[in-house]
């Protein structure tokens, strides 16, 4: 059966038991606080769980995209050492909101596996919750009653907390649960140790491969449980183990999930990898397969993220695929031998394997596969220079063992894995202080553990139940009364205040424009709003102070102005994007957007930089469309299909309800939930005000509208009649320009002349002053020139023999300098090295540079320093 089969047949069986089929959210989570990326099937229904949102149905499965790399389910470093976990997974789950309960979930899921799919009944074994008195949740009878029914009663397992209390996060949806185990090992295995002993034992063959979580609670900031208001069930099979049993295989690699990846490193590299049947292989080989198992696994991970629109960067998700691409890059370079970008060239492969089913990662392997190898090439340079930087610090390390601390820097400023560093330094006969490499990381954990504490408090409910509703695409003002109440304390932003209203015209941060910012008027209070922000479904306003009557009525006024602006910025956006399809072509697509009251930020695939006049024909192409006078059509409530159908563009990487609203202004049309303008006369005027590179096929341009562009051209006008002033009002501005440049090029020559003349009678009148010592003739003197002139100088004296050392010093326009010219002879008899006697003497000036052994200069910010600096030169030569 394959990995399609598998997964065709569990969405079969569901949809024939009368659930909704849904397609898998994005990876990559954007109005949840609390996660980062999808971790579970659940995720993205956390909000029914809760009772803030209604599911359109209450069965609904599917498979879901998974990432455990961060937070409370993190599986990253096991990650290649085993065969069966992963960073990305699929989850094949079935979900009842408020319906059938853990009767039907189990039967079916036992139906499932042992007639469907046919795993025989006595490789099964499943576990069943043992209860726990602190949180006052009992044994689960329930549960055991229902598979006694179905399977003998030695294989049901009582588990823990640990293992059969399921929790998405610290806080949030959780429940007892029921996990099903399968035993894959050989017949003389079994006969040998009972599988049963081998449950929840991190055994490679006898694994976990579907929890059904019994969902009741909802785990507080306190960490009380609180009874949610209705039961639900949440289940998740690994979709890649169940193809390991499926397939009659040992190892989640070598199934066809993974094995036309692996194909393909080999090809590319060269080696083999060996499948997990394969006993007794030599401790190399299983270095390769460890290695070949990271690459093939985080791909997978990176791939995914990018074609949801994450792209590696430095801060949050961004960081986390930074960092899992880096780890396959490492294992690569290390252990398979790859000192090119290679990992590219697996997307392809990936595009092949699961386009049809994700058609996000085919039509964007492209951008994917550049994404991915610039990505490569530059960590690869990063470890070029490290392997470098890691041989200047072993060339100063006295005795065996290398600094901690040096190590941490190499790690933490240039990103040079630690244990590449170990490994290079053992293969060269030094050791690692680990110790003090562990203190610095655990330092700087401290460090930014402070920084990003964030403590929530719980909801104060006032208005139980209420559902919140958003009306601020009709107005900027309603009444409104306050539902909930909650405090935030964190390091960065200190005390705030999230308050929920009942219905709201202020406008939630999201589809890349800001929230809005305003007040809450009562009767005897103004409560300012200074962010409003979405948390899966309930808006947010945010404010450093509460009302002192928190139940009374309120006037929501939102910030009209600043609201205004950005509506132009984001109506802008929308006609740049369609100007950009235009021109360039329709493989341009919008990956990142910020629009705020004072300009707007566009990120979009483009393999190539922007000529100045495919710039200037976006500018008049969207000017042309304000000129038009395009009035807004917004569609509102209509179904998904439908829209796509009409021509509205929809992004890779957004969670799209059955229901979505289209912005169109003449021909462009796009899926949007964000504030625009009426009519495009609005927006006055568009102007482009840069344009650059954010990742490889990644363009970045950021624009201005209406107020903004006024000032920009008043600041310039400001700036040109100042220029005119200091020209003295010539009649032609430029005119007068071009004559001062040519003058100014006239006299530099002249001045070069000169100081080349006062360079050759310097040069007479020194050389009597060469003193010499110790068979070196010194010069440490200051002279009255320009730096071009003290090379020159340097230079000419350096020509009388091989034994000249020179510090020359001079302070042109109050700026000290110092020129250090050593003969080649003695840089390589005496060991000398003018760069760093530049580097020493530079102390006394404030300041430093370098250059070469026999050539380097230092500038520096201290006059008076110039004569202890000569000083020191002639001390340092005796
Ligand atoms: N949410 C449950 C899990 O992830 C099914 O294991």
């Amino acid at each position: 059966m394959t990995s399609q089969d598998v997964r065709k047949q569990f969405l079969d069986f569901f949809a024939s038991k009368g659930h909704l089929i849904v397609p898998s959210a994005p990876i990559v989570l954007k109005d949840d606080p609390t996660l980062m990326f999808n971790n579970s099937g659940m995720a993205q229904f956390k909000e029914y769980f809760l009772g803030n949102a209604t599911p359109k149905s209450n069965r609904i499965a599917d498979t879901q995209k998974c990432l455990r790399v961060s937070g409370k389910h993190n599986d990253l470093e096991d990650v290649g050492f085993d065969t069966y976990h992963h960073t990305m997974f699929e989850m094949l789950g079935n979900w009842s909101f408020g319906d059938y309960f853990k009767k039907e979930a189990i039967n079916w899921a036992w139906e499932l596996l042992t007639e469907v799919y046919k795993i025989p009944k006595e490789n099964l074994y499943v576990s069943v919750f043992e209860g726990n008195k602190e949180e006052n949740v009992p044994f689960d009878q329930e549960a055991w009653d229902i598979w006694k029914e179905l399977i003998d009663e030695d294989r049901i397992i009582l588990g823990n907390k640990k293992d059969n209390f399921w929790e998405m996060g610290d806080q949030g949806p959780c429940g007892p649960c029921s996990e099903i185990h399968v035993d894959l090992r050989s017949e003389e295995e079994k006969l040998q140790v009972s599988g049963k002993s081998l449950v929840n034992n991190d055994h490679p063959q006898v694994v976990e491969i579907w929890n059904n979580v019994f969902m009741e609670f909802n785990r507080k900031a306190d960490g009380s449980l609180e009874k949610l208001p209705a039961k639900h069930v949440d289940t998740g099979m690994g979709f890649e183990r169940l193809c390991m049993a499926l397939q009659g295989k040992t190892s989640n690699y070598d199934t066809d999930v993974f094995t036309p990846l692996i194909e393909r490193v080999e090809q590319i590299t060269g080696l083999k990898y060996t499948s997990n049947e394969v006993l007794n292989i030599s401790e190399e080989q299983n270095k390769t397969n460890i290695a070949i198992r990271v690459v093939v696994d985080h791909v997978r991970a990176v791939a995914f993220a990018i074609a949801d629109g994450q792209l590696p960067s430095n801060t949050g998700a961004g960081y986390v695929i930074r960092r899992i691409l880096r780890r396959a890059i490492r294992y690569g370079f290390t252990f398979l031998n790859t000192k090119e970008p290679f990992i590219n060239q697996l997307v392809p492969v990936l595009a092949n394997q699961m386009g049809e089913f994700f058609p996000e990662i085919k039509l964007q392997q492209q951008l994917v596969t550049n994404v991915i190898r610039e990505e490569e090439a530059s960590f690869l340079r990063t470890l070029d220079q490290g392997l470098q930087l890691l041989e200047n610090v072993v060339a100063e390390t006295k005795g065996k063992t290398v600094s901690g601390t040096k190590a941490f820097e190499l790690y933490d400023t240039f990103g040079f894995p630690i244990d590449l560093t170990a490994l290079i330094l053992r293969e060269k006969g030094f050791e690692l202080d680990e110790a003090g490499f562990n203190a610095a990381m655990q330092e700087q954990k401290n460090r930014s553990r402070a920084a990003s504490e964030v403590s929530t408090e719980d909801w104060s409910v006032l208005i139980p139940g209420n559902v919140e509703t958003f009306v601020g695409y009709d107005q900027t003002e309603s009444d409104v009364k306050i539902t909930r109440i909650r405090k935030v304390d964190s390091k960065k932003d200190g005390i705030l205040y999230q308050i929920v209203v009942d219905n709201t015209p202020f406008y939630p941060e999201g589809g890349g424009q800001v929230g809005d910012k305003g007040t809450l008027v009562s009767a005897n209070e103004t409560i300012e709003i200074i962010d409003t922000k979405k948390e899966n479904n309930l808006i947010l306003h945010f404010a450093k102070k509460l009302p002192e009557n928190v139940n009374a009525g309120f006037v929501a006024k939102v910030n009209q102005d600043l609201r205004s602006l950005s509506s132009r910025n984001h109506s802008a956006t929308h006609l740049m994007h369609q100007a950009l399809r235009s021109i360039l072509g329709t493989h341009v697509e919008q990956k990142g957007s910020l629009v705020n009251p004072n300009y707007l930020r566009f990120d979009f695939s483009h393999f190539a930089k922007m000529t100045e006049s495919e710039l200037q024909q976006v500018e008049d192409f969207v000017n042309a469309r304000i000129q038009e006078q395009l009035p807004l059509i917004e569609r509102r409530n209509i179904p998904f299909a439908q829209a796509v159908e009409e021509g509205a563009m929809a992004l890779f990487g957004e969670k799209y309800g059955d229901e979505v609203r289209a912005i169109k202004f003449g021909e462009s049309m796009e899926l949007c939930g964000g504030i625009h303008v009426k009519n495009t006369a609005e927006i006055w005027h568009f102007k482009i005000v840069s344009e650059g590179a954010v990742a490889a096929g990644i363009r970045r341009i950021e624009a201005i509208t209406s107020d903004a562009v006024k000032a920009h051209y008043a600041s310039y006008e400001n700036t040109l009649n100042e220029v005119k002033i200091a020209l003295k009002n010539p009649q032609d501005i430029l005119k007068a320009v071009h004559s001062m440049q040519e003058e100014n090029a006239k006299l530099a020559k002249q001045i070069e002349a000169l100081v080349k003349d006062k360079v050759k009678n310097l040069k007479e009148s020194l050389i009597s002053e060469i003193q010499e010592i110790n068979g070196i003739r010194f010069l440490a003197k200051q002279v009255d020139l320009n730096p071009e002139g003290a090379k020159d100088l340097a230079y000419e004296l350096g020509n009388l023999g091989n034994n000249v050392f020179l510090v020359l010093a001079t302070a042109d326009e109050e700026k000290p300098m110092l020129t250090c010219y050593i003969s080649k002879e003695l840089v390589a008899d005496k060991n000398l090295n003018a760069g760093q006697v530049v580097r020493e003497l530079g102390k006394f000036i404030q300041g430093g540079g370098g250059g070469q052994p026999f050539f380097a200069t230092a500038g520096g910010k201290n006059v008076a320093g110039i004569q202890e600096a000569l000083e020191k030169a002639i001390e340092y030569i005796k």
